[in-house]
């Protein structure tokens, strides 16, 4: 009996150790009734621009699309291109999530500082892999074939329908329901990406910063619904 608690011990010790600083968020999360009953909502009455695919088990005509980028944790369950709401941020938005990991801009903790890195990801769209957060040496980036991720969707498809609410709910208490603004690595201020450390030379890195585009559509975005949508035109991008 001491032996097998022991062994026990170990083993979540050896868990706990492999899995990375996102995962462990996840794991330790403590999400409130607001938060079990949106998951509730969502699971309960999937809104058409959420997760369309079945929830880790994409049909085969989409596996097709995107063959190496599923192996990445959040699109186990998110699709491929998992912007929609934001009609004119959408498309950058996507684009952008073939070469920058969905934790980059979706964890984003308060009061940790965070280090971006490349990391070779099979698929993505980019010579250098994907950028990803570290804490303290460890990324953060979570892979589909991870032990943490294979325990995940064990548990996903034991659970019943409130073990699965918890279990979104948990994934999702660390992540910020919106990624930062374009501002926030083609600006010149609070830089979330220093471009000299993911190895960028000067003059890409000040490319970067004052990208015009990025810059108009967020210089640009409407405040309220009622805001006129403006377009872009050759001399915005030439201001
Ligand atoms: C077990 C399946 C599953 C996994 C894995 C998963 N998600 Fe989700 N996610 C969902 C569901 C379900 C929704 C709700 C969609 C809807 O109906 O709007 C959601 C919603 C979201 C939202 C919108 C805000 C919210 O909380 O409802 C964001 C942002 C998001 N996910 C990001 C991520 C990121 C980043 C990852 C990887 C770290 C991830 N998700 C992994 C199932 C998952
Ligand atoms: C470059 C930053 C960036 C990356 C990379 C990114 N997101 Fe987002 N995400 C955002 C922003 C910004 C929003 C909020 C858009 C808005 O509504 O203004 C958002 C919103 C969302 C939403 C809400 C639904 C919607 O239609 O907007 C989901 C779900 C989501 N992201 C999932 C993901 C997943 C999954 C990944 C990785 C495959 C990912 N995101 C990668 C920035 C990013
Ligand atoms: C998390 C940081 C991040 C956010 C947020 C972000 N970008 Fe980017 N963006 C990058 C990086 C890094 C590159 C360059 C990738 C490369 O080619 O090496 C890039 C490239 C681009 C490019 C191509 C520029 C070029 O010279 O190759 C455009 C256009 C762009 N982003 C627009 C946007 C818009 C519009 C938004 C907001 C919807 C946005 N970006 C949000 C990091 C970001």
């Amino acid at each position: 009996m001491i032996i097998r608690c022991l062994l026990v011990l170990c083993f979540l010790g050896a868990s706990a150790a492999l899995a990375n600083p996102l995962e462990r968020e996840m794991d330790q999360a403590r999400p409130d009734a607001r938060e079990l009953q949106r998951a509730k909502q969502q699971l309960e009455k999937p809104s058409p621009k959420g997760v369309e695919t079945r929830l880790f088990v994409p049909p085969f005509h989409k596996r097709k699309d995107a063959p190496a980028l599923s192996a990445t944790f959040c699109r186990s369950c998110h699709q491929q291109y998992p912007h929609r709401s934001n009609v004119r941020k959408r498309a950058f938005l996507n684009m952008h999530s073939r070469y920058i990991s969905c934790e980059t801009c979706h964890w984003r903790p308060e009061g940790k500082q965070l280090t971006y890195a490349w990391a070779k990801v099979l698929g993505s769209s980019h010579a250098q892999g994907m950028i990803v957060p570290g804490l303290k040496g460890e990324q953060a980036l979570i892979m589909e074939n991870s032990p943490w991720a294979h325990a995940l969707k064990q548990k996903w498809e034991e659970a019943d329908g409130a073990g699965r609410i918890e279990i979104k709910a948990k994934l999702h208490h660390p992540l910020r329901t919106k990624g930062p603004g374009c501002g926030a690595c083609h600006g010149n201020e609070d830089a979330l990406l220093d471009y000299g450390m993911l190895g960028y030379k000067p003059q890409r890195a000040r490319e970067l910063e004052l990208n015009p585009t990025a810059r108009f559509i967020e210089r640009t975005e409407p405040q309220s619904a009622s805001d006129p949508v403006r377009r872009i035109h050759i001399r915005d991008l030439l201001e």
